[in-house]
C-alpha cells in the first residue's frame, strides 16, 4: 500500500510555503542573457547595466542594443579571456577608470552608436591585444593625447561620424598606433587636410577613408603614405571645388583604389589629381560627380593601369562611342544607377577586353545591341531596368558570359532560343519579372549553368522535362511564384541539383510524388515551406515521394497555408536515409505517427513546433537516437512526460516554448543526459513543492536554462504572476528529510502492522474507521448543522489542475454561477489538511471528484472520495459526483470496488465520452449540482453513463 508520503507532505508544506524571496542563484541560470558556443548574448534586453552573472570563461560578450549609460570600473574585471566585446547601440556617455584594464585578450571592441563626448587618458588602458576598435556615431569632439597609447596592436580603427573636426585630433589618435592599417574617419567635420598636421613621419596606413568630409583643401607635402593602397575622399555631392595640392610627386604612388565621388574639380585640379595617381591606380570611383563628366572620363582613362571605372549616379542618359574613347584598358565598367535609356550600337567597341559591365538601375527597355561587341564579357548586369522581352540575338556573341543578371525587369515571356549561345553561363538571375511560362528555354541550352533564380515570377505549372538541358545545375530557386502543378518528370535531367527552393507557392500534396522528385538523386536540401501540402491521414502512400532522394539532408516543409489538419503518411520519409534536418513547423500537423521516423536514422534536428500535437508518443524517437536538437514550442503539450520513456542521449538543444508544462520532473530530464540548452520560455508553471526538483536542478545543472528568471507561476491562483525562481522550496525538502529521519523506525513498525491488518481485516477496519469518523463528524458538524458555504467542493489531483481551471471553474462559477471550494484557493493555511478536507466536504452541498489515473494513484485524493462517500453513508445524503477525465478500465477502479458495494448509487459523468457534445455534459453537471440531497431516486436518470457497482 502506497503511503503517498511525498504527495502528502508536499501538499502540507504547500500551505505555508511562499513567503519570502530566495535565489540569488549561482547556477547556470542567466537573468537576461544566454550563452551559445562560448558567446554571451545579451543584446536587445533593455539592460541598463552590464550584467554580473556571465561566466568569466566566455569568449565573446554581446551587449548591443540596450540602455546602458555607463561602463563601471568593475564591470569587466573578470573577463581576462574575452576576445570580443560588442556594446554598440547603447547610450554610454561615461567609461569608468580602467574599466577595460583586465581585458588582456580582447581583440575586438565595438562602441558604435553611443554618446561618448571625449576619450580620456586611460580609457583603453590594458587593451594591449586589441586589433579592432570601432567607435562610430558618438559625440566625440576631443581625445586625450595619450588615450590611444595602450593600443599597440591596433590594426583597424573606425572613428567615423564623430565631431573631431581637426586633423590635430586625428594626430593624437594615430601617433601611438604603429600597426594601424585601416583608418576610417568618415564625416568627422574635416574641411582641411594638410598632411603635416597629421604627421611628419611615415604611416603604416594601407586604407584611409576620409569620405563625406567637406574637404576644401587637400594638401600632401611629405611622403607619409608610403603604404597607402586605398583612399576614399568622395562622398555626398558637394558645392565647392576642392583645392588639390600634392607637392610630393610620388606621395600616392601605391594607391590602387580611389574614390572621388561627389567632387567638383576644376580642370587643372583634376589634371594634377590624376597625375598624382598615375602610377598604380586600377580602380576609380567617380559617382555623383559635379562638373564635366566627359572631361573627367577622358582624363582618368589616360592612366594606363586603370581597369575598373565606376560611374554611378551621374544622371547619364545616353551612351555613345565617344564617351569612352580612351578607355581601352578598362575591363570593368559600372554605369549603374543612372538614367540611361539609349546606348548607341557602337558604344562599347573600344572596350576590347571588357569583362564586366553593369547597367543595373537604368531605364533600358531592351537589351542594348552594343553588348554584342563585348565578346569577352563574363558578367553582365541588366537588373532593375524596364526590359520586357528578350530577343534570340540579344546574347548572340556572349559565349564567354558567366553571370547574367536580368532580375527586376518586366520580362513576360522567354523564347526557347534566348539563351542558346550562352554556353558558358554559370549563373542566371531572372527574379522579380512577370514570367508565366518557361517555354522550353531551358530544355536544350545552358548546359553549364550552376544557378538559376526564378523567384517572384508568375509561374503556375512546371512541365515535364522543362529543365532537361541544365545538366550541371546545382541550385534552382523558384520561390514566390504561383506554382500549383508539378508535372510528372518536371525535374528530369537535374541529376546534379543539390538545392531546390520551392517555398511560397501553391504546391499541393498531390504534387509530392515519387514521379516528380525521383530525378533529383543528388539533392541535399529541399525547401517546400509555405505551400498547400496537406495529407489527410497516416495511410501508407503507394510510392514514397522521396524514395530516391537518399542524399537529402534537409527537408523543410514548415508553414503550409491551406486549411485543415495534416497527418503525414507513415512512409512519407521513406528513402531519406541521410536526412539530418526535418522542419515541419506550423503545418497544422495532427499527431505524428510513431513510425514516421523509422526511415531517417541520422536525423539530428527536428522541428515540429507550432502544431496541435497535444500528445507525442515516446516511440516516435526510438529510431532517431542521434537527435541533437528538438523544437516542440507551441504544441499544446501538457507535459514533457513522453521524454521519460525515450533514450535521447545525444540531445543537446530542446526548445519547448509556450506549451502548458506546469511541472518539470527528474524523470523527464534524466532521459536527456547531454542537454546543453533548455528553452521553456512562456510555459505556465505550478508553484508548489512538486517543482522542488526542477528549481534545485536549475541551480546546479550544467544545462543552460534560457530565460529562467522570467518563468512565472500560473497556479495556484493566489501566486499567479510570481516568479518561479522566487519560490521558497526550502521547507519542502527539509520537512521530508526531517520526517523521514525521525520516523523511519516507526514507519517500519507501522508498515508491518498495517500490512497485517490490511491483509486480514481490511474491510472491517475500513468500515469501523468510517463509522468512527462518522461518529466524530456527526458530533462535530451535525450538531452545528452548518449552512452550506459552497455548492460543491472540487477534489482533484494537481496534474489535472489545468483542466479544472480552464474548463470546470469558468463553466461552473462564471457561467452557471455555482460557488466552488478549491483547495488551492479556499483552504485555510496552517490547518491540517485532513481537517480542511473534512470541513470542505461538510461545508459543501456536493463533492465533485475529478477522476483520472493520477487521481486514483494519489492516496490523498482517494481519501476524499472515501470521506465524501462516508457522508452519504452517514447522513444519507448523496453528495458525490464523479467526473471521469479519462476512460478507465474497471480493474483500475478495483481498490474502490468494495467501497462501491457499500454504496447504492453514484453519479458518473465522463468527459471523454461527452466530447462530441460538451454542452450536454455541462448541463448534466448542472442538474447534478441542483438536485436535492436524497440518495438515489431521480439521480439515476441524470447520469450520462452509469456504472454498475
Ligand atoms: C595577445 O596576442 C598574442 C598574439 O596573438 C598572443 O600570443 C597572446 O597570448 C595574447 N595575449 C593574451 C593575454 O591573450
Ligand atoms: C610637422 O612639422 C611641421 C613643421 O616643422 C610642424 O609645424 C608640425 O607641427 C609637425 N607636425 C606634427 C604632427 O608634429
Ligand atoms: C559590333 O557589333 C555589331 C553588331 O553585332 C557589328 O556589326 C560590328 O561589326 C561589331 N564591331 C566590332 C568592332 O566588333
Ligand atoms: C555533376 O557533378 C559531378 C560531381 O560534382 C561532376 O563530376 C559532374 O561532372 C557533374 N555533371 C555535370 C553534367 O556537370
Ligand atoms: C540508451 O542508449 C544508450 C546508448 O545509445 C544505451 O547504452 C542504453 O542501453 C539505452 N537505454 C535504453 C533504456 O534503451
Amino acid at each position: 500500500m502506497d503511503m503517498g508520503r511525498n504527495g502528502l507532505f508536499s501538499r502540507i508544506s504547500f500551505c505555508f510555503v511562499f513567503t519570502f524571496m530566495i535565489n540569488t542563484c549561482a547556477g547556470f541560470v542567466l537573468k537576461d542573457c544566454r550563452i551559445s558556443r562560448g558567446a554571451a548574448i545579451c543584446s536587445a534586453s533593455k539592460l541598463t547595466a552590464v550584467p554580473r552573472d556571465i561566466p568569466a570563461t566566455v569568449k565573446s560578450f554581446d551587449l548591443a542594443v540596450n540602455k546602458i549609460s555607463k561602463i563601471r570600473a568593475d564591470d569587466f574585471t573578470n573577463y581576462t579571456l574575452l576576445l570580443q566585446l560588442d556594446m554598440k547601440r547603447n547610450i554610454i556617455s561615461q567609461i569608468g577608470k580602467g574599466a577595460f584594464a583586465n581585458l588582456r585578450s580582447l581583440q575586438k571592441l565595438n562602441l558604435n552608436n553611443n554618446r561618448l563626448p571625449h576619450l580620456e587618458e586611460d580609457v583603453f588602458h590594458g587593451l594591449s591585444n586589441l586589433t579592432e576598435l570601432r567607435i562610430t556615431s558618438n559625440y566625440i569632439k576631443t581625445v586625450d593625447s595619450n588615450a590611444f597609447k595602450p593600443l599597440r596592436n591596433l590594426n583597424i580603427l573606425d572613428l567615423s561620424f564623430n565631431r573631431l573636426q581637426h586633423l590635430r585630433t586625428v594626430h593624437y589618435v594615430i601617433q601611438h598606433l604603429p600597426n594601424l592599417q585601416f583608418l576610417f574617419v568618415k564625416k568627422i567635420g574635416l574641411t582641411i587636410f594638410r598632411s603635416w598636421e597629421l604627421t611628419n613621419s611615415t604611416l603604416s596606413l594601407a586604407y584611409l577613408d576620409l569620405s563625406q568630409n567637406d574637404i576644401d583643401v587637400f594638401s600632401i607635402s611629405a611622403n607619409i603614405f608610403q603604404n597607402l593602397t586605398w583612399l576614399n575622399i568622395g562622398g555626398a555631392p558637394r558645392k565647392h571645388k576642392m583645392l588639390w595640392k600634392v607637392s610630393e610627386e610620388k606621395a600616392l604612388r601605391r594607391v590602387t583604389t580611389l574614390d572621388i565621388g561627389g567632387h567638383h574639380l576644376a580642370q587643372k585640379d583634376a589634371t594634377v589629381l590624376f597625375q598624382s595617381f598615375n602610377f598604380s591606380l586600377s580602380t576609380l570611383r567617380m559617382n555623383a560627380m559635379r562638373g564635366n563628366l566627359r572631361e573627367l572620363i577622358n582624363m582618368s582613362c589616360t592612366i594606363p593601369t586603370l581597369t575598373l571605372l565606376q560611374l554611378r549616379r551621374n544622371s547619364l542618359r545616353l551612351v555613345n562611342s565617344s564617351l569612352f574613347q580612351p578607355c581601352t584598358t578598362v575591363t570593368e565598367l559600372d554605369l549603374g544607377d543612372n538614367l540611361i535609356f539609349n546606348i548607341s550600337n557602337d558604344s562599347f567597341v573600344v572596350f576590347l577586353g571588357l569583362k564586366s559591365l553593369t547597367l543595373s538601375q537604368n531605364r533600358l527597355s531592351f537589351v542594348p545591341p552594343a553588348v554584342r561587341n563585348l565578346t569577352r564579357l563574363q558578367e553582365l548586369d541588366l537588373s532593375s531596368n524596364n526590359i520586357s522581352s528578350l530577343g534570340c540575338q540579344d546574347f548572340a556573341e556572349l559565349g564567354k558570359l558567366q553571370v547574367l543578371g536580368l532580375y527586376q525587369n518586366k520580362i513576360r515571356t522567354i523564347k526557347q532560343c534566348v539563351f542558346k549561345d550562352l554556353t558558358n553561363l554559370r549563373v542566371l538571375k531572372l527574379q522579380a519579372n512577370q514570367i508565366t511560362k518557361l517555354n522550353s528555354a531551358f530544355k536544350r541550352y545552358l548546359s553549364n549553368l550552376r544557378q538559376l533564380k526564378l523567384d517572384k515570377n508568375r509561374l503556375t505549372t512546371i512541365e515535364q522535362g522543362e529543365f532537361e538541358g541544365l545538366r550541371s545545375l546545382q541550385n534552382l530557386s523558384m520561390m514566390n511564384n504561383q506554382i500549383s502543378q508539378l508535372k510528372i518528370g518536371c525535374f528530369l535531367g537535374l541529376t546534379n541539383l543539390t538545392d531546390i527552393l520551392l517555398q511560397s507557392n501553391e504546391i499541393q500534396a498531390t504534387d509530392i510524388t515519387a514521379a516528380v522528385f525521383s530525378d533529383l538523386v543528388n539533392l541535399r536540401r529541399l525547401f517546400l515551406l509555405d505551400n498547400r501540402i496537406k495529407f489527410k491521414n497516416h495511410s501508407v502512400l503507394p510510392s514514397a515521394p522521396f524514395s530516391r532522394l537518399s542524399r537529402l539532408e534537409a527537408l523543410v516543409m514548415a508553414g503550409q497555408h491551406s486549411r485543415g489538419r495534416c497527418q503525414f503518411p507513415v512512409n512519407f520519409l521513406q528513402g531519406l536515409t541521410n536526412l539530418l534536418i526535418f522542419d515541419a513547423r506550423n503545418t497544422q500537423l495532427f499527431p505524428l505517427h510513431q513510425d514516421t521516423f523509422t526511415y531517417t536514422p541520422r536525423l539530428q534536428t527536428l522541428d515540429i513546433s507550432s502544431n496541435e500535437l497535444t500528445d507525442i508518443s515516446p516511440r516516435l524517437f526510438d529510431p532517431i537516437q542521434n537527435l541533437r536538437s528538438l523544437y516542440i514550442s507551441r504544441t499544446s503539450l501538457q507535459s514533457l512526460d513522453f521524454l521519460k520513456d525515450t533514450n535521447l542521449t545525444n540531445l543537446e538543444f530542446l526548445q519547448a516554448r509556450r506549451n502548458q508544462y506546469s511541472v518539470i520532473t527528474k524523470e523527464q530530464m534524466s532521459s536527456l543526459p547531454g542537454l546543453v540548452y533548455l528553452d521553456l520560455q512562456g510555459n505556465s508553471f505550478l508553484c508548489d513543492c512538486d517543482n522542488t526538483w526542477f528549481l534545485q536542478w536549475m541551480n546546479k545543472t550544467e544545462t543552460q536554462v534560457f530565460d529562467a528568471y522570467n518563468f512565472v507561476c500560473n497556479y495556484p491562483l493566489h501566486l499567479k504572476g510570481m516568479k518561479l525562481l522566487d519560490l521558497d522550496v526550502g521547507s519542502c525538502s527539509i520537512d521530508i528529510e526531517f520526517i523521514l529521519y525521525t520516523s523511519t523506525s516507526c514507519a517500519i513498525l507501522l508498515f508491518q502492522l498495517v500490512a497485517f491488518t490490511y491483509h486480514f481485516l481490511r474491510w472491517h477496519l475500513a468500515y469501523a474507521y468510517h463509522l468512527f469518523l462518522a461518529f466524530l463528524n456527526e458530533r462535530k458538524y451535525q450538531d452545528k448543522q452548518p449552512e452550506c458555504l459552497y455548492d460543491a467542493f472540487v477534489s482533484y489531483n494537481a496534474h489535472d489542475e489545468g483542466w479544472v481551471f480552464r474548463e470546470l471553474v469558468p463553466k461552473l462559477e462564471e457561467q452557471q454561477g455555482w460557488k466552488l471550494c478549491l483547495h488551492h484557493r479556499d483552504f485555510e493555511p496552517g490547518k491540517p489538511v485532513i481537517e480542511n478536507v473534512t470541513e470542505a466536504i461538510y461545508a459543501s452541498r456536493k463533492t465533485i471528484c475529478v477522476i483520472s489515473r493520477k487521481y486514483l494513484e494519489s492516496e490523498w485524493c482517494s481519501r476524499e472520495i472515501q470521506l465524501a462517500s462516508f457522508r452519504l453513508f452517514d447522513e444519507h445524503k448523496d453528495v458525490l459526483i464523479l467526473v471521469f477525465l479519462e476512460d478507465l478500465d474497471v480493474w483500475e477502479l478495483s481498490p474502490y470496488y468494495r467501497m462501491r458495494k457499500l454504496l447504492k448509487k453514484w453519479t458518473f459523468l465522463s468527459w471523454p465520452k461527452a466530447a462530441p457534445c460538451p454542452d450536454l455534459f455541462w448541463e448534466k453537471l448542472r442538474q447534478a449540482l441542483k438536485t436535492g440531497d436524497e440518495a438515489g431516486g431521480e439521480l439515476l436518470l441524470l447520469t450520462v453513463e452509469e456504472r454498475d457497482a
